[in-house]
């Protein structure tokens, strides 16, 4: 059995870490018996500086032509922020039509969390994200100060109405960002959630803020409701995502998985990374399930410490696992994370962990233990 992996290394340590990804998914492949062909895509920051590319429609066609890329990270100090962000892994998240966002929060076992009390048996759900709509569909506009505001009727008669406001003279320099959600765009990744959870603990929490933006998540509530009439023996739940941050850290073990819109879920993968150990350990798959998918640490590019050897790779590892699952590889898939907890117990972690092990250190420990040559 063959893949085919596209790798996209990217900036900062993005292609140190995916490096380490590499050689581990080719140590699980000798271990479970498939190979993988791995191409490069040389997309990030120096190409753009160099050219002004950032996808091109040859990028775009080839990438199709894969299941799975393995993404490292974006980013760079050269470069304004949401240039790259927005240009290259936006881009290919709706490109692609990555609809799910999924984030495993799960503290591996040897993994100290700042929760006191919780342990590998509390911290163990996992947030689907909504990946192509909500605010980060790019609908806006950001009017100038003297420039009036002949395009914005709505927000006009809004200012008069409600706040009794003349917006030409009261708020002559201003700016708005849409939200939307739609059916088809909601279902589809409320039923990712619910098959899902009937693999797991039977129970899906749904998180939105209906009680301020009742239009969209109005929207989004209703589709979890209907959603959630086609699989009976699930429970259900519906959280305020200001509320939901609260829980996450009170009472992890509440949560199988949970079900948000893109930008909520954007805010509270974070705070689950922090829960799970730290950004260094968190793990992402932008997943469209009849398509290509793209797996990539939720961490960036961190370039201050290109090239030093010293990034963690794990979360990129643990992404590269849920790269193999997605391929079907499940035994492999979980042979990974089972090594990725030995080295841990081993010690054998980089210094973001509390350890001297280099990046590299790190992935060869992995390949010896899934059995495979530690040479790079
Ligand atoms: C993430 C990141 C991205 C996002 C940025 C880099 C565009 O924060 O993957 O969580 O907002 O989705
Ligand atoms: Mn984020």
């Amino acid at each position: 059995m063959q893949h085919r992996v596209a790798v996209i290394g990217g900036d900062g340590i993005g292609p140190e870490i995916v490096h380490e990804g590499c050689r581990v998914l080719e140590a699980a492949g000798e271990r479970f018996g498939f190979d993988l062909e791995f191409t490069e895509f040389p997309i990030g920051a120096d190409r753009y500086l160099e050219t002004g590319e950032l996808l091109t429609e040859d990028d775009l066609a080839e990438l199709g032509r894969f299941r799975a890329i393995y993404f490292g990270a974006i980013g760079d100090e050269r470069v304004r922020p949401g240039i790259l962000e927005k240009g290259i892994l936006l881009a290919l998240r709706f490109h692609f039509d990555q609809y799910v966002n999924l984030r495993p929060i799960r503290l591996l076992s040897g993994v100290t969390t700042p929760l006191a009390g919780k342990g590998p048996d509390e911290i163990d759900f996992v947030v689907v994200r909504e990946n192509t709509e909500d605010f980060y569909v790019g609908i806006g506009g950001r009017q100038a100060r003297g420039r009036g505001h002949q395009d914005l009727e709505v927000l006009r008669s809004l200012y008069s109405v409600k706040f009794g406001l003349d917006i030409e003279s009261d708020a002559e320099e201003l700016a708005y960002q849409i939200g939307v959600v739609t059916r088809e765009g909601s279902r589809r990744v409320m039923e990712y959630a619910f098959d899902l959870a009937m693999r797991r603990k039977r129970k899906v929490s749904s998180v939105d803020k209906a009680n301020v933006l009742s239009d969209v998540y109005g929207l989004w509530r209703d589709l979890f409701t209907e959603v959630a009439r086609g699989y009976p023996s699930v429970t259900t739940e519906f959280t305020f995502v200001d509320a939901v941050t609260m829980w996450f850290v009170k009472n992890p073990e509440w949560f199988d998985v949970v079900v948000t819109p893109n930008m909520f879920g954007d805010i509270i993968t974070d705070l689950g990374a922090m829960i799970q150990g730290g950004l260094g350990l968190a793990p992402g798959g932008n997943i469209n399930p009849r398509g290509t998918s793209m797996f990539e640490p939720i961490h960036g590019s961190a370039p201050r410490y290109r090239g030093m050897n010293v990034a963690n790779p794990i979360a990129t590892i643990w992404a590269g696992s849920l790269l193999l699952d997605s391929l079907g590889e499940h035994e492999a898939a979980a042979a990974i994370v089972t090594a990725i907890e030995r080295s841990i117990a081993d010690g054998v972690v980089t210094r973001d962990m509390g350890g001297t092990a280099s990046t590299s250190d790190v992935g060869d420990h992995l390949v010896r233990q899934l059995g495979g040559r530690s040479s790079p």
